[in-house]
């Protein structure tokens, strides 16, 4: 039986073993996908295991992107240029790692059937899933691409990979297209963005968040009779490219798929 599991800290959240147990199932494949909570010195021990063949692939989370790197062999061109991975394989007995939210969050905007070619995008935050949403957006072929973070100076790093970022003074808003709060702002249903949104008419809002579904960035943004979209989809396709990597099985994405997330 192949193996396959999930690392993050915390992880209880994580829906990608219900995702990846339905494909496994629906494929009749021979394999299981559990969720692990690890430490930052569990991580050395967890890629020797690999290398034993106790797992045939990993998914990584929040916050191991990145520590995960220095233990790999082998790195895509999404995942280094992010400096991100979140999916794990072998291949040629070489430990692989590739960030599949790259083009999760790609496909996700392509579904919507929304050219961004010569737009604008302005991204608020700089945590982790910014680097993925970045390389996309240019793979895209957008005309400017702002970024404004509460703490100026993680926006700024973003800029020494990305040069054609402009930041943004946390608390102005300039002119958009479309906006991605790709802040943890949202998780909590109370939750609040502290920018001034209330004026903003006919855009697209973006909210990476997807638990909850509507978080009051998306809810506000609606009322003002703004296009809304949440990151389930990004979540899906994500998992579904790491699937195709692992099994070489494009797994199907239908309602069954959305009902087994139950969000
Ligand atoms: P990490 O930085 O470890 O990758 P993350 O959860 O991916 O963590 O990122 C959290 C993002 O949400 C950051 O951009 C963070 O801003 P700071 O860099 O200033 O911390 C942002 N964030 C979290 N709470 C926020 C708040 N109350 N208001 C505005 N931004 C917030």
């Amino acid at each position: 039986m192949k193996k396959f599991l999930v690392i993050g800290n915390p992880i209880e959240h994580s829906l990608s073993p219900q995702l990846h147990n339905f494909w496994i199932k629906n494929n009749n494949l021979n394999a299981t996908y559990t969720k692990k909570k690890l430490n930052d010195d569990d991580l050395e021990k967890l890629i020797h295991e690999m290398r034993e063949n106790k797992f045939n692939g990993i998914n990584v989370t929040v916050p191991f992107k990145k520590k995960i790197i220095p233990y790999l062999d082998e790195l895509s061109n999404e995942a280094k240029e992010t400096e991100s991975v979140n999916t794990i394989y072998i291949k040629n007995n070489k430990i692989k790692g590739h960030n599949t939210d790259v083009s999760g969050f790609e496909h996700s905007i392509k579904d919507l059937n929304i050219n961004m070619c010569n737009k604008k995008v302005l991204i608020i935050g700089a945590g982790g899933v910014v680097s993925s949403i970045i390389f996309a957006l240019n793979n895209m072929g957008l005309r400017k691409i702002f970024v404004t973070n509460r703490t100026r100076e993680k926006a700024e790093d973003l800029k020494k990979f990305f040069r054609n970022l402009i930041i943004v003074e946390w608390g102005d808003v300039p002119d958009f297209d479309m906006i991605i709060n790709a802040t943890s702002v949202g998780l909590n249903e109370n939750d609040q963005l502290e920018l001034n949104l209330s004026k903003i008419k006919n855009k697209f809002f973006y909210d990476v968040i997807y638990n909850p579904p509507k978080t009051n960035f998306l809810k506000n943004a609606e009322v003002l009779g703004n296009k809304i979209e949440n990151g389930k989809k990004m979540f899906i396709y994500q998992a579904a490219a790491a699937f195709k990597i692992w099994h070489n099985i494009q797994p199907e994405i239908n309602n069954e798929v959305l009902k087994v997330l139950d969000i």
